[in-house]
C-alpha cells in the first residue's frame, strides 16, 4: 500500500505534493511526508497520522525547493509514528516507497558494517543506505540507484531524489504500480494517475521491472536489463476534482446513498431494458466478445468485499447458466496454484484493480493460458490493462475505505454476466430472459427504497454498539451476504463479527449463543425462508437477540415476538443480494457512528492493498 509522488517542477512543489498526496490517501493514512531539494539541500517534513497533520506542520515550518518526493504511509515494518514516516534519509539521498523490501535484514546487516546507522524500523531506510553507498563508491546517482535497485527482492514503488541534484527523480516498479505524468517543463511520478490529475491527464506507466529518470525536459524509461524501453502515453479521463462528501456526514453514507443510480450506470452498461434483452459491453462500450457456452468452468478470485460478490456469483452461474464455478480468495489461490480446467476463464473482481494478490492470481492464470476477464471499477488500473475482456463497474471513485457501492455495482455485472452465460448455454429461454431483464430494472428503484428504513436501521444500531461479538446467518446468496455484513461491522466498528450458512450453526457455532449475542439473520421469504427460521428457533431458544432482516411476508410468517425485524420491499430473487446490502451496510454504519469509530478511514485499513 502507501502512495508515493515525485515533482520535478519550476515552482514550489511541496504544496503540489501534499495536494497529490491527498489523492493518495486511500492507500494509507498511518503517516505522510514530504522531502524536497533546495539550494542543492535535502529537507524533510514527516508527521504521524493523517495527512492533515502534515498540512499543519507544513505550514508551521515551510519547505521550499522546486523538486521533491511525497509519501502517504500503510505500515508494513515499524510502528506507524513519526520516525518510520518516509522519505527515509541517508548521507544525500531521500526514498519514497510502496511495498515491501523482503531482502531488507540481510541489506541492514551489509550496511551497518559499512557503518550506515539506521533511524526507523522500516525496511525502506535500507533502500536509501544502498543508493547512498553506491555514491560513496563513486556511482553516478543514476547508476546508483539502478545498483541498488538490482538488489532489491520483493515488491516496491520507488522514488528517489539526491542531494545536489535538483533536477532528478528516479523511479522504479517492481509490483505496485507507478505512473510518469507529462508536464510542460515539469515532470511528475505517482501511484497512480489520479493523483497527477491536477498537473497533466498525459500518462506513461511503467510495466513491472521498469525504471524511469525523470528530468524537467523529459524522462526516460529502462527496463530490469537497463534497456531502453518505450511505453504508451496515455490520456487518462481521472478528474482533477477532489470529491467531497456534500451534505453526507461521511463519504460512506454518500456512497451509500449513490447506490441507486450508480447500480443504474451499471446495469445499462450491460442490459439493453428497452428490448429486455442482455447487451454485453466492454470497457470501451463495443460488444462484449465473451462465449460462454465454450466454457468448461469459471475460476474467480478476489479480496475481501469483492471475494463475497464473487461469491454471489457462483451461486448465480452456477443456477442460471449451469456453469461450474470455483471461487478462492486471492491470497490463497495465488499459492495454491490449482489446476485449470481447459476450455476455462478466470474473472477477477476489484474496486481498485490494484490488489497485490489477485494481481497475482491474474498472473498465475494468464501464464497458464486461461482467458482473463475482470470486473473493475478503476478502469485505468492494472487489472483492466492486464485482462482479455474488462468488465467496469461504474460506480464512480469510491473514497469510504469499506466498499459499499463498488460491491452492488459488482453484483450488478455478476448478475449480467450470469443471466448472459445462461442464456448463451441454453438454460435460458427468451422469456425468461425478458423477465429476469425486466427484475434487474427494478434494482434501482428496490435500493431507493430500501433507503427508506434508515432510521428504523440507526435505532436497532443501539444494540450493537458496545457488543463484543456479533453473529450473521444467512442461505443461499445471503450467506455471502452475512459474509459481508459480518466484514463491515467489524472493519468499522471494531466488534467482532462472524457468519455462518444458517444450517451450519448447529455444528459448533451455536456454542456461542447467550442471552448476549446479537444474531442478524437475513432471510427474505424465499424457498428456504422456513429452514432459516428453524435456525432461528434454535438460537432464540438460546437466547440470542434476534434482528431479521426480512420482507413483509417473512415478517407476517416468521411468528417470533422475540426477533426485531426490519422489512424490506418485497423484491424479486434475483436482486435480493443487491437490495439487501444496503441494510446490512447501514447497520454497520451506524453502529460505527454509535461507537464514535473513524468511519471512512478505520484503523489499520487502506483501501488500496498493494502489498500482499
Ligand atoms: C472491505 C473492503 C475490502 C476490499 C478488498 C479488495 O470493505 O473494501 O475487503 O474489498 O481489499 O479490494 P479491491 O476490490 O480493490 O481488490
Amino acid at each position: 500500500m502507501c502512495g508515493i509522488v515525485g515533482i520535478v517542477g519550476n515552482r514550489p512543489v511541496a504544496p503540489l505534493i501534499v495536494d497529490a498526496l491527498k489523492r493518495l490517501e486511500y492507500r494509507g493514512y498511518d503517516s505522510a511526508g514530504v522531502a524536497t531539494v533546495e539550494a542543492r539541500e535535502l529537507d524533510r517534513r514527516r508527521a504521524e497520522g493523517k495527512l492533515v497533520n502534515l498540512e499543519q506542520r507544513l505550514a508551521d515550518q515551510p519547505l521550499g525547493g522546486h523538486i521533491g518526493i511525497g509519501h502517504t504511509r500503510w505500515a508494513t515494518h515499524g510502528a506507524p509514528v513519526e520516525v518510520n514516516a518516509h522519505p527515509h534519509f541517508s548521507d544525500n539521498v531521500a526514498v519514497v516507497h510502496n511495498g515491501i523490501i523482503e531482502n531488507f535484514r540481510e541489506l541492514r546487516d551489509e550496511l551497518t558494517a559499512q557503518g550506515f546507522s539506521f533511524s526507523s524500523q522500516t525496511d525502506t531506510e535500507s533502500v536509501a543506505h544502498l543508493v547512498a553507498s553506491g555514491l560513496k563508491a563513486g556511482l553516478s546517482p543514476v547508476e546508483a540507484a539502478h545498483a541498488a535497485i538490482d538488489r532489491l527482492r520483493g515488491a516496491f514503488a520507488l522514488a528517489i531524489v539526491f542531494r545536489g541534484e535538483d533536477d532528478l527523480i528516479v523511479g522504479a516498479r517492481s509490483g505496485p504500480p507507478l505512473a510518469v505524468g507529462l508536464g510542460d517543463g515539469e515532470m511528475y511520478l505517482g501511484s497512480d494517475a489520479v493523483a497527477l490529475a491536477p498537473f497533466t491527464n498525459r500518462i506513461v506507466y511503467l510495466e513491472d521491472g521498469d525504471r524511469a529518470v525523470l528530468r524537467r525536459s523529459g524522462f526516460n524509461l529502462t527496463d530490469a536489463d537497463r534497456k531502453a524501453v518505450e511505453r504508451e502515453v496515455k490520456i487518462s479521463v481521472g478528474s482533477a476534482l477532489l470529491a467531497d462528501k456534500g451534505n453526507h456526514r461521511h463519504f460512506m453514507l454518500k456512497e451509500i446513498y449513490e447506490q441507486p443510480e450508480v447500480i443504474g450506470h451499471t446495469l445499462s452498461h450491460y442490459v439493453d431494458f428497452n428490448e429486455r434483452r442482455l447487451a454485453l459491453r466492454d470497457l470501451d462500450g463495443a460488444p462484449a466478445g465473451i462465449d460462454f457456452a465454450k466454457l468448461s468452468r469459471l475460476t474467480i478470485t478476489a479480496c475481501g468485499t469483492a471475494y463475497l460478490a464473487g461469491m454471489v456469483g457462483k451461486y448465480w452461474f452456477e443456477r442460471l447458466a449451469r456453469l461450474p464455478v470455483d471461487i478462492d480468495v486471492a491470497s490463497e489461490f495465488r499459492y495454491r496454484e490449482p489446476p485449470l480446467s481447459k476450455d476455462g476463464m478466470s474473472l477477477f473482481i476489484s474496486q481498485s484493480g490494484e490488489t497485490a494478490d489477485t494481481l497475482a492470481g491474474l498472473s498465475y492464470c494468464r501464464s497458464e493460458g486461461q482467458a482473463i476477464a475482470s470486473i473493475v471499477n478503476a478502469r485505468e488500473s492494472t487489472m483492466a490493462r492486464e485482462s482479455h475482456s474488462v468488465f467496469p463497474t461504474l460506480a464512480g471513485p469510491e473514497i469510504g475505505v469499506a466498499s459499499t457501492k463498488a460491491f452492488t455495482c459488482q453484483l450488478s455485472v455478476l448478475a449480467s454476466l450470469a443471466i448472459a452465460a445462461g442464456v448463451q448455454r441454453g438454460y435460458i429461454d427468451q422469456a425468461t430472459e425478458e423477465r429476469l431483464v425486466s427484475e434487474l430494472a427494478e434494482a434501482p428503484r428496490y435500493t431507493n427504497e430500501a433507503l427508506h428504513i434508515e432510521e428504523q436501521i440507526e435505532a436497532l444500531s443501539h444494540r450493537l454498539a458496545g457488543k463484543k461479538s456479533v453473529l450473521y446467518l444467512g442461505r443461499d446468496t445471503n450467506y455471502p451476504l452475512a459474509m459481508e455484513g459480518a466484514l463491515k461491522l467489524k472493519e468499522l466498528s471494531y466488534i467482532h463479527a462472524e457468519a455462518y450458512a444458517a444450517g451450519e450453526l448447529k455444528h459448533g457455532p451455536i456454542a456461542l449463543i447467550d442471552d448476549e449475542m446479537p444474531v442478524v439473520v437475513i432471510a427474505p421469504h424465499d424457498r428456504i425462508f422456513e429452514k432459516t427460521v428453524s435456525n432461528m428457533q434454535e438460537v432464540a431458544a438460546r437466547g440470542g437477540q434476534i434482528i431479521l432482516i426480512t420482507d413483509a411476508k417473512g415478517a407476517a410468517e416468521v411468528g417470533m415476538d422475540e426477533a426485531q425485524v426490519i422489512v424490506m420491499p418485497d423484491v424479486p430473487e434475483i436482486i435480493t443480494p443487491i437490495a439487501y446490502s444496503l441494510p446490512i451496510q447501514l447497520l454497520a454504519y451506524h453502529t460505527a457512528v454509535h461507537m464514535g469509530t473513524d468511519v471512512d478511514q478505520p484503523r489499520n485499513l487502506a483501501k488500496s492493498v498493494t502489498v500482499e
